[in-house]
């Protein structure tokens, strides 16, 4: 078992040196985060980005993350961490961060409730400069129980989707008192991370679980966003025959030119051997819906929240519930049939895997590192409360830095090209 120790920081001494053994692993294929910190690590005290930023973190627990955090403290930063979710920590890793790399970490796979947000208050003590969020639990938190931590904050960072919806719904609501950084938005994030992480980790996640066939299977994916696409996708890359059910007509219609079946749930529930949400919405897997699964459906999510299968009406409408293997529990309808939901229906990447592949985190996380620096050359108070995007040269500096480290070269435009792009003189 673990022990509380500095800081209260949670230590599981025993499991420190696999978490070491697996953060370098994944730093060898983070190449611009690695790069980001050596040069951090170089830079005299004085030219040390991050120099006397205090930042709370409140992100998955990963050896990715970890990576984050050292890079955060090679800036000059003094740095505490959360969890964003109470299935996705990895228990060796936050032992390695407070043990051996300087970062208190307030979290342990599976804690309640209660322990998540008492954590999440344990890294605000720091009394932060910036905040880093993934699904706005810490800013919240923040806003309502300690709103006098806000008056020393420059700014903070959104990983998720999920977390971008909410920072602009409390943004409208005018009760948003500090500038957030959308890093979710930026180009080199959700067109990498949210689809070929998503899609990767997602049926990593299913695989570990279940040990299903694919091939053959019907696969639903509920939902059509970067993670849909992602996801359906790799499920379409193993011989899964996908189904795609979308709300929005744009992004239905692509799905069919993507060459995807497209209809309501409501008449994929009754075809369907797995189905995963990534929506973002509440419910989308409903009362009705589990009224029409076959025996044996698989049901997941792969969307920030445990809220889009109905747990509840399912287990109103089950006679009995039980572990059948690691992440998978089993409902016993009373006509007989066995649903099977993995991982409590909460994140299947990162509670039944280990979340995105390190390569592709790479990227996310730059932008997270880079966009700390730029928050720490701003004056208190420069900008106003407010979403805002990752500044384009941030988003261009992590794609140069990565296609440098893949070994990739591209073209410039010649100077007569830009002016021409300039130009409206020239036509038919
Ligand atoms: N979100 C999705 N995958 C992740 C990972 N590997 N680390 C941190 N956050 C993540």
């Amino acid at each position: 078992m673990g022990s509380i120790g500095d800081q209260g920081a949670y230590r599981q001494a025993g499991l420190t040196p696999r978490g070491v053994q697996r953060i370098e692993w994944a730093a060898e294929q983070m190449p611009v985060v690695t790069g980001i910190r050596r040069e951090w690590e170089k830079a005299e005290a004085s030219a040390k980005p991050l120099q006397g930023m205090r930042i709370a973190a409140c992100l998955h627990v990963t050896t990715e993350t970890a990576n984050l955090m050292r890079a955060l403290v090679a800036g000059g930063a003094q740095v505490r961490l959360a969890a964003s979710n109470p299935l996705s920590t990895q228990d060796d890793v936050a032992a390695a961060l407070s043990e051996i790399y300087g970062v208190p970490t307030y979290a342990m796979r599976g804690e309640s409730s209660e322990e998540y947000y008492e954590h999440i208050q344990q890294v605000l003590d720091l009394e932060p400069h910036i905040t880093l969020d993934d699904g706005a639990d810490l800013v919240t938190t923040l806003h309502e129980k300690r709103p006098t931590l806000i008056e020393r904050i420059r700014g903070g960072a959104e990983e998720t989707t999920t977390g971008v919806v909410r920072l602009r719904a409390l943004a409208a609501a005018g009760r948003l008192r500090y500038p957030m950084i959308a890093v979710n938005d930026a180009d080199t994030k959700h067109l990498f991370d949210n689809r070929y992480g998503t899609g990767q980790s997602t049926i990593d996640g299913i695989l570990r679980a279940t040990n299903y066939l694919l091939a053959g299977s019907t696969f639903v994916v509920i939902g059509y966003g970067w993670c849909g696409r992602g996801v359906a996708s790799r499920a379409r890359g193993m011989g899964a025959n996908v189904v795609v059910c979308e709300v929005n007509p744009v992004r239905a219609l692509e799905a069919v030119m993507d060459g995807y079946r497209v209809m309501p749930l409501r008449e994929a529930a009754s075809i369907g051997d797995l189905f995963v949400t990534v929506t973002g919405d509440l419910h989308v897997l409903d009362a009705e819906h589990i009224a029409q699964l076959k025996d044996g459906a698989i049901l997941a999510n792969a969307g920030h929240f445990n809220v889009e299968i109905n747990l509840e009406a399912l287990a109103a409408q089950a006679v009995s519930q039980r572990e059948v293997r690691e992440n998978v529990r089993e409902y016993r309808l009373a006509d007989g049939r066995r649903i099977r939901v993995l991982a409590e229906g909460r994140l299947v990447n990162l509670a039944a895997a280990e979340g995105h592949p390190a390569a592709v985190m790479d990227m996310s996380f730059a932008n997270q590192a880079l966009v700390c620096a730029w928050l720490a050359r701003t004056t208190p108070g420069q900008l106003q409360p407010g979403v805002y995007p990752v500044p384009e040269e941030i988003d261009h500096e992590v794609a140069r830095r990565k296609l440098a480290a893949m070994g990739v070269h591209i073209d410039e435009l010649r100077p007569e090209q830009v002016q021409y792009l300039r130009s409206f003189a020239q036509g038919t």
